[in-house]
Formats: structure tokens, C-alpha cells, sequence
């Protein structure tokens, strides 16, 4: 898919990445929009979000397409995505993370990702959407759930 790191070589269907085995920046596009348009009818995620919710569609599927294996777009233009650092801004409790997942696991199977790829992607966001409940506060979350601080790497890291 024209990333080659060594200069074109072509190199066999083995090495190939989960952005380019699930059909690459077409289907991470639909996989955004399915995951947005649930974003922008949810009454409790949606007054998180900015009015307008177009640049932050846009930092998650170059955010996404680099974490599977594309182009390193996202890194380019913004920089390290240290995600548990930029949702400090939102107040993400359990509740809200949920939300957001099951919104996210829902764009998964309206876009028809097929396994294994959909197992690996569910296991992803699952852990991510972990790490960035009350990032700012992990003491009080720990209180509110019983669970240690889920730190683990910085997700996206
Ligand atoms: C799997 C977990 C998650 C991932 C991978 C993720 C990814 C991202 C990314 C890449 C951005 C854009 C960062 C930037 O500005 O460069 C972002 C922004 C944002 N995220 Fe998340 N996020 C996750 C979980 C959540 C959760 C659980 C919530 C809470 C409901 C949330 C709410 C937000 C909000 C409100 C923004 C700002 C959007 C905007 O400025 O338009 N995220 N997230």
C-alpha cells in the first residue's frame, strides 16, 4: 500500500499490518463516521464533545490508522498521542467510558470487520477505554470501582 519502509520492496501477505488486512484508510473513515454519528445522538457523550465535532473526527482516524499499522499521519501533525494526558480535559467516569466503547464496539460490526482483526481491535479499545477513565484522578477512581489504577502503558503509546 505504497508505505514500503526499504523502498518498494513487496513483501509477503504475513507481514502485512491490521490497518491494511481490513482494507486500510476506507475502512477506518467508515469505522469514524459509524463511531461519530452514535457520538453526536448520545445524550450523556455528547455535551463532552465541542460543538464542532469535525477536527477531533479527524485526529481520531489518523490516530487509529496509525495505531493499526498505517501511516504515521497522526504523529506528523500532532505529535504524540499521549491519549491519557489530552482526556484529562473530560471528566471520563466509568459510565462515560462505557459509553463510549459500546458506541466504538457497534461502528466495529456495522462496518463488518471480520475476526481475527475485530478480537484484536475489541481488545484494544476495551484497555484504552480503561486508561482514560478520571486519568486526572486514579486514587479516586480506584475508590469508585475497587480496581487498581489501570495505568499501564499511556494508551496509544
Ligand atoms: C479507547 C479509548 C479511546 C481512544 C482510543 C480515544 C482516542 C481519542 C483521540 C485520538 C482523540 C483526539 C486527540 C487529539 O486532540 O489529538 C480523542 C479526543 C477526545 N476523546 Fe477520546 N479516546 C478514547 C476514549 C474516550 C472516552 C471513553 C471518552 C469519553 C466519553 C473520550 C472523549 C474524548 C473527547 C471529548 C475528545 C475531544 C474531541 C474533540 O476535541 O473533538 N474518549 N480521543
Amino acid at each position: 500500500m505504497g508505505m514500503a519502509p526499504h523502498g518498494g520492496a513487496s513483501y509477503p501477505r504475513a507481514m502485512s499490518t491490521l490497518y491494511e488486512a481490513v482494507g486500510g484508510d476506507a475502512t477506518f473513515r467508515r469505522l469514524v463516521d459509524a463511531f461519530y454519528t452514535r457520538v453526536e445522538a448520545d445524550p450523556i457523550l455528547r455535551p463532552l464533545f465541542p460543538p464542532d465535532l469535525g477536527p477531533g473526527k479527524e485526529w481520531q482516524y489518523l490516530f487509529l490508522t496509525q495505531y493499526f499499522g498505517g501511516p504515521q499521519r497522526y504523529m506528523e501533525q500532532r505529535g504524540h498521542p499521549r491519549l491519557r494526558m489530552r482526556h484529562i480535559p473530560f471528566t471520563i467516569s466509568p459510565r462515560e467510558a462505557n459509553r463510549w466503547l459500546q458506541h466504538m464496539l457497534a461502528a466495529l460490526d456495522e462496518v463488518g470487520i471480520p475476526e481475527p482483526y475485530l478480537g484484536a481491535m475489541r481488545n484494544y479499545f476495551h484497555q484504552a477505554a480503561g486508561a482514560v477513565i478520571d486519568a486526572a484522578e486514579p486514587e479516586r477512581r480506584a475508590q469508585a470501582t475497587g480496581q487498581a489504577n489501570l495505568a499501564g502503558p499511556d494508551a496509544g503509546a
